[in-house]
Protein backbone atom coordinates (compact mmCIF):
# COMPACT_ATOMS: atom_id res chain seq x y z
CA UNK A 1 0.00 0.00 0.00
CA UNK A 2 1.30 3.14 -0.59
CA UNK A 3 1.41 6.45 1.28
CA UNK A 4 -0.65 8.45 -0.66
CA UNK A 5 -3.84 9.32 -0.54
CA UNK A 6 -6.41 10.82 -3.42
CA UNK A 7 -8.91 13.46 -2.39
CA UNK A 8 -11.19 14.76 -5.21
CA UNK A 9 -13.32 17.79 -6.06
CA UNK A 10 -16.52 17.05 -8.51
CA UNK A 11 -19.61 18.20 -9.25
CA UNK A 12 -21.23 15.95 -12.62
CA UNK A 13 -18.48 13.21 -11.69
CA UNK A 14 -15.63 13.62 -14.35
CA UNK A 15 -12.93 14.93 -11.33
CA UNK A 16 -14.44 11.72 -9.60
CA UNK A 17 -13.32 9.02 -12.14
CA UNK A 18 -10.38 11.16 -12.85
CA UNK A 19 -9.34 10.50 -8.99
CA UNK A 20 -10.52 7.02 -9.27
CA UNK A 21 -8.24 6.14 -12.26
CA UNK A 22 -5.21 7.18 -10.36
CA UNK A 23 -6.05 5.86 -7.02
CA UNK A 24 -6.87 2.29 -8.51
CA UNK A 25 -3.52 2.99 -10.34
CA UNK A 26 -1.10 3.57 -7.07
CA UNK A 27 -3.52 1.02 -4.62
CA UNK A 28 -4.20 3.83 -2.12
CA UNK A 29 -7.56 5.82 -1.08
CA UNK A 30 -9.71 7.62 -2.72
CA UNK A 31 -12.03 10.69 -0.79
CA UNK A 32 -14.40 13.23 -1.82
CA UNK A 33 -12.57 16.77 -0.49
CA UNK A 34 -15.96 17.48 1.25
CA UNK A 35 -15.19 14.08 3.17
CA UNK A 36 -15.01 15.41 7.08
CA UNK A 37 -10.72 14.66 7.55
CA UNK A 38 -8.76 15.36 10.20
CA UNK A 39 -4.80 16.81 10.09
CA UNK A 40 -4.32 14.03 12.46
CA UNK A 41 -4.78 11.45 9.28
CA UNK A 42 -2.00 12.45 7.42
CA UNK A 43 0.06 11.17 9.74
CA UNK A 44 0.95 7.75 7.86
CA UNK A 45 0.76 9.47 4.46
CA UNK A 46 3.44 11.43 2.73
CA UNK A 47 1.88 12.25 -0.35
CA UNK A 48 -1.41 13.96 -1.36
CA UNK A 49 -2.60 14.16 -4.71
CA UNK A 50 -5.55 17.02 -5.18
CA UNK A 51 -7.97 16.56 -8.09
CA UNK A 52 -10.18 19.27 -8.63
CA UNK A 53 -11.99 20.74 -11.96
CA UNK A 54 -12.57 24.53 -13.29
CA UNK A 55 -15.42 26.35 -12.47
CA UNK A 56 -14.19 29.91 -13.36
CA UNK A 57 -14.12 31.78 -10.32
CA UNK A 58 -15.06 28.98 -8.20
CA UNK A 59 -12.15 26.94 -9.30
CA UNK A 60 -10.63 24.19 -6.53
CA UNK A 61 -12.52 26.33 -3.81
CA UNK A 62 -13.08 23.24 -1.52
CA UNK A 63 -9.44 21.97 -2.66
CA UNK A 64 -8.27 25.17 -1.47
CA UNK A 65 -10.26 24.82 1.54
CA UNK A 66 -9.05 21.92 2.17
CA UNK A 67 -5.47 22.55 2.13
CA UNK A 68 -5.66 25.53 4.38
CA UNK A 69 -6.53 22.72 7.19
CA UNK A 70 -3.64 20.66 6.84
CA UNK A 71 -1.37 23.58 5.45
CA UNK A 72 1.19 22.69 8.00
CA UNK A 73 1.39 19.17 7.83
CA UNK A 74 1.93 20.08 4.56
CA UNK A 75 5.14 21.43 4.68
CA UNK A 76 6.80 17.55 4.96
CA UNK A 77 4.59 15.99 2.05
CA UNK A 78 4.39 15.78 -1.57
CA UNK A 79 1.37 17.80 -3.05
CA UNK A 80 0.19 16.94 -6.40
CA UNK A 81 -2.50 18.41 -7.93
CA UNK A 82 -4.57 17.26 -10.59
CA UNK A 83 -6.65 20.00 -12.46
CA UNK A 84 -9.44 18.58 -14.92
CA UNK A 85 -11.41 20.92 -17.09
CA UNK A 86 -12.22 22.22 -20.88
CA UNK A 87 -9.86 25.10 -21.71
CA UNK A 88 -8.36 25.70 -18.99
CA UNK A 89 -5.12 23.27 -19.62
CA UNK A 90 -3.00 27.15 -20.06
CA UNK A 91 -4.10 28.76 -16.99
CA UNK A 92 -3.71 25.95 -15.03
CA UNK A 93 -0.20 26.24 -13.77
CA UNK A 94 -1.06 30.14 -12.47
CA UNK A 95 -3.93 27.97 -10.41
CA UNK A 96 -1.37 25.37 -8.94
CA UNK A 97 1.33 28.60 -8.82
CA UNK A 98 -1.20 30.41 -5.93
CA UNK A 99 -2.50 26.99 -4.93
CA UNK A 100 1.59 26.20 -3.77
CA UNK A 101 2.66 29.59 -2.55
CA UNK A 102 -0.05 29.54 -0.28
CA UNK A 103 0.26 26.10 0.73
CA UNK A 104 4.27 25.55 0.38
CA UNK A 105 5.01 21.76 0.77
CA UNK A 106 7.66 19.05 0.48
CA UNK A 107 7.76 18.84 -3.14
CA UNK A 108 5.07 20.06 -5.50
CA UNK A 109 4.09 18.46 -8.80
CA UNK A 110 0.67 19.36 -11.10
CA UNK A 111 -0.73 17.65 -13.88
CA UNK A 112 -3.86 18.65 -16.06
CA UNK A 113 -6.37 16.04 -17.69
CA UNK A 114 -9.23 17.35 -20.40
CA UNK A 115 -12.81 16.89 -18.90
CA UNK A 116 -16.20 17.83 -20.63
CA UNK A 117 -19.06 20.12 -20.12
CA UNK A 118 -22.74 18.16 -20.46
CA UNK A 119 -25.46 21.31 -20.79
CA UNK A 120 -28.58 18.32 -19.79
CA UNK A 121 -26.51 17.67 -16.42
CA UNK A 122 -26.03 21.09 -15.07
CA UNK A 123 -27.69 22.95 -11.92
CA UNK A 124 -29.81 25.85 -12.47
CA UNK A 125 -26.85 27.97 -10.80
CA UNK A 126 -24.63 26.61 -13.09
CA UNK A 127 -26.21 27.03 -15.96
CA UNK A 128 -27.20 30.94 -14.89
CA UNK A 129 -23.57 31.19 -14.13
CA UNK A 130 -22.18 30.15 -18.18
CA UNK A 131 -25.34 31.91 -19.36
CA UNK A 132 -23.60 35.02 -18.03
CA UNK A 133 -20.28 33.83 -19.02
CA UNK A 134 -22.17 33.81 -22.75
CA UNK A 135 -23.57 36.85 -22.58
CA UNK A 136 -20.19 38.76 -21.82
CA UNK A 137 -18.24 36.41 -24.48
CA UNK A 138 -20.24 35.46 -26.90
CA UNK A 139 -19.59 31.97 -26.42
CA UNK A 140 -22.12 29.23 -26.83
CA UNK A 141 -23.41 26.96 -24.31
CA UNK A 142 -23.56 23.56 -25.81
CA UNK A 143 -21.64 20.25 -25.24
CA UNK A 144 -18.39 20.42 -25.21
CA UNK A 145 -15.41 18.09 -24.48
CA UNK A 146 -14.69 14.49 -24.30
CA UNK A 147 -13.17 13.62 -20.81
CA UNK A 148 -9.85 12.05 -21.36
CA UNK A 149 -9.84 8.74 -19.01
CA UNK A 150 -6.45 7.46 -21.38
CA UNK A 151 -4.84 10.87 -20.17
CA UNK A 152 -5.92 10.00 -16.44
CA UNK A 153 -4.04 6.53 -17.07
CA UNK A 154 -1.06 8.67 -18.25
CA UNK A 155 -0.64 10.91 -14.79
CA UNK A 156 -1.43 7.76 -12.75
CA UNK A 157 1.73 6.23 -14.36
CA UNK A 158 3.89 9.20 -13.71
CA UNK A 159 2.14 9.82 -10.41
CA UNK A 160 3.54 6.20 -9.75
CA UNK A 161 7.09 6.63 -10.78
CA UNK A 162 7.05 9.94 -8.42
CA UNK A 163 5.87 7.54 -5.43
CA UNK A 164 8.85 5.42 -6.11
CA UNK A 165 11.37 8.13 -6.31
CA UNK A 166 13.82 9.08 -3.84
CA UNK A 167 12.65 12.78 -3.17
CA UNK A 168 9.35 11.46 -2.58
CA UNK A 169 10.38 9.19 -0.04
CA UNK A 170 13.23 11.62 1.78
CA UNK A 171 12.07 12.01 5.32
CA UNK A 172 11.35 15.26 6.46
CA UNK A 173 10.73 16.19 10.17
CA UNK A 174 7.44 17.04 11.22
CA UNK A 175 7.49 20.76 12.75
CA UNK A 176 6.13 20.72 16.38
CA UNK A 177 2.54 21.28 16.85
CA UNK A 178 1.65 24.92 18.00
CA UNK A 179 -1.30 25.27 20.39
CA UNK A 180 -2.49 28.52 19.73
CA UNK A 181 -5.28 29.43 17.48
CA UNK A 182 -6.20 32.32 15.15
CA UNK A 183 -9.99 32.99 14.53
CA UNK A 184 -10.96 35.58 11.40
CA UNK A 185 -13.63 37.74 12.64
CA UNK A 186 -14.85 37.72 9.33
CA UNK A 187 -15.64 34.33 7.91
CA UNK A 188 -14.95 32.15 11.38
CA UNK A 189 -11.87 30.20 9.41
CA UNK A 190 -9.55 28.52 12.24
CA UNK A 191 -6.21 28.82 11.99
CA UNK A 192 -3.25 27.02 14.34
CA UNK A 193 0.21 28.66 14.81
CA UNK A 194 2.45 31.22 16.64
CA UNK A 195 1.15 33.93 14.30
CA UNK A 196 -2.00 34.51 11.78
CA UNK A 197 -1.53 34.04 8.34
CA UNK A 198 -0.54 37.07 6.21
CA UNK A 199 -4.38 36.96 4.62
CA UNK A 200 -7.39 34.42 5.14
CA UNK A 201 -7.27 31.78 2.79
CA UNK A 202 -10.86 31.25 3.01
CA UNK A 203 -12.37 35.22 2.69
CA UNK A 204 -8.91 36.67 2.04
CA UNK A 205 -9.22 39.51 4.70
CA UNK A 206 -5.49 40.57 5.83
CA UNK A 207 -3.95 39.24 9.08
CA UNK A 208 -5.35 42.23 11.51
CA UNK A 209 -8.69 40.91 11.21
CA UNK A 210 -7.66 37.79 12.99
CA UNK A 211 -8.13 37.21 17.00
CA UNK A 212 -6.13 34.83 19.10
CA UNK A 213 -8.18 32.46 20.71
CA UNK A 214 -7.60 32.69 24.63
C1 LIG B 1 -20.21 26.40 -13.96
C2 LIG B 1 -19.05 25.82 -14.71
C3 LIG B 1 -17.90 26.56 -14.88
C4 LIG B 1 -16.81 26.04 -15.59
N1 LIG B 1 -15.68 26.78 -15.74
C5 LIG B 1 -14.62 26.26 -16.41
C6 LIG B 1 -13.42 27.02 -16.58
O1 LIG B 1 -13.28 28.14 -16.09
N2 LIG B 1 -12.40 26.46 -17.26
C7 LIG B 1 -12.50 25.22 -17.81
O2 LIG B 1 -11.55 24.76 -18.43
N3 LIG B 1 -13.61 24.46 -17.65
C8 LIG B 1 -14.67 24.97 -16.98
N4 LIG B 1 -15.82 24.21 -16.83
C9 LIG B 1 -15.84 22.85 -17.35
C10 LIG B 1 -15.57 21.83 -16.24
O3 LIG B 1 -14.27 21.93 -15.73
C11 LIG B 1 -15.79 20.44 -16.81
O4 LIG B 1 -17.15 20.35 -17.15
C12 LIG B 1 -15.40 19.33 -15.86
O5 LIG B 1 -15.29 18.12 -16.59
C13 LIG B 1 -16.40 19.16 -14.75
O6 LIG B 1 -15.91 18.23 -13.81
P1 LIG B 1 -16.88 17.39 -12.85
O7 LIG B 1 -17.65 16.42 -13.74
O8 LIG B 1 -15.94 16.70 -11.93
O9 LIG B 1 -17.80 18.34 -12.15
C14 LIG B 1 -16.91 24.74 -16.15
C15 LIG B 1 -18.09 23.99 -15.97
C16 LIG B 1 -19.16 24.52 -15.26
C17 LIG B 1 -20.38 23.68 -15.09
Amino acid sequence: MKKAIVTYETFHGSAKKVAQTIADKINCKCINVDTPFEAEDLREINTVILVFNFRGPYTAQLTKLYLSRVKDQLKTKNVILVGEGLFSEKEFPIVAQEIYDNNPSKTFNKFFVNGQLRVETLFPEERALLDKFSQLTGMEIKDMGQLDLNKAEQVALEIEKLLESDEFNEVVEEAPKSDTKWVCSVCGYVHEGENPPEKCPLCGVPSSKFRKVD
